[in-house]
Parts: structure tokens; sequence; C-alpha cells
């Protein structure tokens, strides 16, 4: 999972989940003071050198940026994610890494000074011990543990926003959960179990991130996307789709959060920089 992880940073994936993050969390700035919640923390700083020469994405993205003649209007689709990851690469110490999702939500929101609680587990020691390293200045203490054992935790907060990442959705795992869990799978009962205490919440944002393989994955995109819409009607919560070529992520918004969700549908992707990459929509 490590190396898997160090390899894809930055890639299409990376590209879609975390400018949208960024965007969710610009939109929350009104609440005040927001918990932020991810149940799959990953490991905060991602190196460039343990890419593969063939799949720089870290490179790539650098090179993307950097290419941009017009530096992309901040309140436009992306703009928050172009000017946290160019401050990120001006730095010495960002330079030739690439910042995951608990990293960049945690400058973000201190650049905006938004107060903020994290609460985040990451199950695998040595990711574990990489992520608490990153989190230390911005004084964010990451939790060595899997997300299942912590759910109180996790979702606790009454002004709520929370990653999945990733959702490998499947229906039932059975006697296979407790393996399948740990190993980045999420079946029904249990993300039932992690979003019941969301419903009732004052407001909340709950992004889901899900890769699709390119065989057959658009059976299982179609099936899981229709779980999810029928729950958020069923609670009452709004519910948005983006992609990028075979990856998802769903948005789904709780109280307040319903506005917030209703404003991303706002931003137009099409004429952003990432265009290429963020589409709305399944
Ligand atoms: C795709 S990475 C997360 C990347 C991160 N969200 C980002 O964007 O930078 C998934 C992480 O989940 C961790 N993991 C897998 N099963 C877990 C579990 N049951 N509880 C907590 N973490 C888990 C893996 O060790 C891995 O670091």
């Amino acid at each position: 999972m490590i190396i898997s992880m160090d390899k894809k940073a930055a890639n299409e994936g990376d590209k879609l989940k975390h400018p949208l993050l960024l965007e969710v969390l610009a939109r929350c700035k009104a609440w005040g003071s927001l918990a932020y919640a991810e149940s799959h923390a990953g490991a905060g700083k991602y190196l460039a050198a343990d890419q593969h020469p063939d799949k720089p994405h870290i490179s790539n993205l650098f090179n993307l940026l950097s290419d941009q003649k017009d530096k992309p209007d901040e309140e436009a689709a992306g703009g928050r994610y172009y000017r946290l990851l160019q401050d990120w690469w001006a730095d010495k110490d960002g330079f030739a890494t690439y910042p995951g999702s608990v990293l960049q939500a945690a400058r973000f929101l201190t650049n905006q000074r938004v107060k903020a609680k994290f609460r985040v587990t990451e199950a695998h020691k040595g990711t574990y011990d990489r992520l608490a390293k990153a989190m230390n200045e911005y004084n964010v203490r990451p939790e060595y543990d899997k997300f299942q054992n912590k759910l109180d935790w996790l979702t606790g907060e009454d002004s709520l926003v929370m990653l999945i990442d990733p959702l490998s959705l499947g229906e039932d795992f059975g006697t296979d959960r407790k393996k399948k869990l740990n190993k980045g799978g999420m079946d029904l009962p249990t993300l039932t179990k992690v979003l019941a205490p969301c419903w009732g919440k004052k407001a909340a944002v709950v992004l889901l991130w899900s890769g699709f393989g390119n065989t057959g994955g658009h059976v299982k995109r179609g099936m899981v996307y229709g779980w999810l819409k029928c729950l958020c009607e069923q609670k009452g919560s709004s519910f948005s789709c983006y992609h990028a070529k075979s990856y998802y992520t769903f948005v789904m918004g709780v109280g307040e959060g319903k506005e917030v969700t209703e404003r991303l549908l706002e931003l137009n992707w099409s004429r952003s920089w990432l265009s290429k990459t963020v589409k709305a929509g399944l």
C-alpha cells in the first residue's frame, strides 16, 4: 500500500479529490470552526524521487502548473489548489514533493485562519510515522489506528468535513470484513455505521473517493452511485458526483453542508486549469 501510494501521488485521482476538498473547505469558512476527519489518512507527504520514471505524476503536475500563462483566479474552479501547490513548491521544503490530503487541509485551514480540530486515522505504522512527522508543524496529532476502531472519535464533532479515501465499496464482506477493511475496503454495513452519526449534524460534508477499474468498472460505478444516491435521498441530504477518467469523488451534504455542496456545483471545471481532469457528474 505504501509503495503504490507514493507512486500514485499527484495522479489523476489526486488531481480530482484534492481540489474538490479545498473548494469544500473554502465554503465551510462561514461555519466559524470545524472538525476535519479522515478515515485513511496516508503519509502526509510524498516524494517525486519515489515515483516510477515512466509515471512522474508529481513532476507532471508541477509542469502543468508552471505552464499556466494566466494565473487562475483563486475563486475559480481549482484556483485554491493552484495557489496551495504554487506556495508549496515555492518553499524549499516542498520542492520535489507532493502534499497529501491531511497536509493540504491543514495548510489551507491555517492560511484561512479557520479554527479546526483534526481527527485522522492511519493504520499502517510506517505511514503513520511519516504522517505524524509531516503534521507536527501544524499541531495536528494523527491517530495510529484503524478507522473502524475510532468511529465515535472521527465523527463526533458537529460541524464536520470528512474524507473517506479510498471507498472501495462492496455490498457485504461478511466473514472477510476484518481482513478487507484493513486493506482499504469498505462494505455497506460499515459505511452505514460510519455515516450514521453524520445525518443528524448541524453541518456536515462527506467526500468519498473511489477508483473503478477500466474493465467492468462502469458496472460497479453505477452500483455505488445508486447506493449512495439512494442513501442520501432517504436521509434528505444532497448528493453530487465528480470524476476524472475512472476515478470518482462523491460529495454528500447534510444540514448547512447542503448549501456548501450546492455552491460547489456552480464551479465551472471545464474552463479551469484542471479542465482535462475534473468533470462534474457521472
Ligand atoms: C490512498 S491512501 C490515503 C491517501 C490520502 N487520503 C491522501 O490523499 O493523501 C490509503 C491509506 O489508508 C490506510 N489504511 C488502510 N486500511 C485502513 C484502515 N482500516 N484504517 C485506517 N487506515 C487504513 C493505508 O495504510 C493507506 O495509508
